[in-house]
């Protein structure tokens, strides 16, 4: 991949790289020593980042990666659960952006997230890639609910995404022995979409992303608004925000899908079950 990148391409965390290319924003977190676990500047961190690339239109898609030898170690057992311990304070502070950024930022984030995953993924790491949109790993990537091996429970917002992506069989079984799985096993659960060779990781995921900035991005932000707030609405309630939506996208892009997209369909331009004419 072309790594040379103009100097506004480029934002500077603490602990976190964002490189901004084509649409897409690779974030990076940026800790290789400690396998980039999650530090409390980490979560500062990532907490700004996802609100700087919100309002910024050169990001149309997030990829979510790791630098160095693994996507994410789960959180800093260290820093985050020893050195906050007489600081009830901080602790408390540190665990709601911890809570945030994970658990509602990325999960009903405006714009498409993919999490970009290799060799080694525990804990709460579980939930970046439940609250990302897609994800995709290497195949060799080691997977697991470590918490169980140090006599803890997947706590905070683990737990939740453990429910929400895993099925049951599964959630308790790597919950409650702490085994270890691969990527091609967290493909055939469903924890994630794909599973690729280790060397072709980081192109097939870029082409999933560049695939996803060429659609509309206010119908993606609904796909996924629909999508979500749907799984905790009663029926007449999802029906209700559903046409709430139809009626913001038509408004939002002042009916092109109507007039560009169907009215092309119809014209014999395109056939959009096959694809889409692309939009910018
Ligand atoms: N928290 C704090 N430091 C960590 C973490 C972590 N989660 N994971 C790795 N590190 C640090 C190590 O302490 C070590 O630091 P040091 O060089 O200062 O001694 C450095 O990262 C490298 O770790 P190694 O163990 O030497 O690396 P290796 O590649 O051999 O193993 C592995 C990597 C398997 C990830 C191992 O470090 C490990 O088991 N980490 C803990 C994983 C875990 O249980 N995560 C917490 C899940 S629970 C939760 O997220 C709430």
């Amino acid at each position: 991949m072309d790594r040379t990148l103009k100097k506004d391409q480029r934002m500077t965390y603490e602990t976190v790289l964002v490189e901004k290319k084509d649409g897409i924003a690779t974030v990076r977190f940026n800790r290789p020593d400690k396998r980039n676990a999650m530090s409390p500047q980490l979560h500062k961190d990532m907490t700004k980042v996802l609100e700087d690339l919100r309002y910024d239109d050169e990001a149309r898609v997030l990829v979510l990666a790791g630098v160095g030898k693994a996507f994410c170690a789960g959180m800093d057992l260290k820093q985050f659960f020893i050195e906050l311990n007489d600081d009830r304070k901080e602790y408390d502070r540190i665990l709601r952006l911890a809570l945030e950024w994970r658990g509602r930022t990325l999960r009903f984030y405006p714009k498409p997230t993919i999490a970009m995953i290799h060799g080694f993924c525990f804990g709460g790491a579980f939930s970046i890639v439940e609250g990302c949109d897609l994800a995709i790993s290497a195949e060799d990537t080691t997977f697991g609910l470590s918490e169980i091996n140090f006599g803890m429970f997947p706590g905070g917002t683990v737990s939740k995404s453990m429910a929400n992506l895993m099925r049951p069989r599964d959630a308790l079984w790597y919950g409650m022995l702490g085994r270890t799985f691969d990527g091609k096993k967290a493909e055939q659960m469903g924890f994630i979409n794909l599973a690729v060779p280790a060397a072709q990781l980081e192109a097939e995921t870029m082409k999933v992303a560049a695939e996803l900035v060429t659609k509309d991005p206010i119908a993606l932000r609904c796909v996924k608004e629909a999508y979500r707030f749907s799984l905790e609405m009663p029926w007449d309630a999802a029906m209700a925000l559903s046409g709430a939506k139809e009626s913001e996208v038509a408004y939002l892009q002042n009916d092109a899908w109507k007039t560009g997209g169907i009215g092309d369909f119809l014209k014999g331009k395109y056939k959009p079950g096959l694809g889409g004419p692309g939009k910018s």
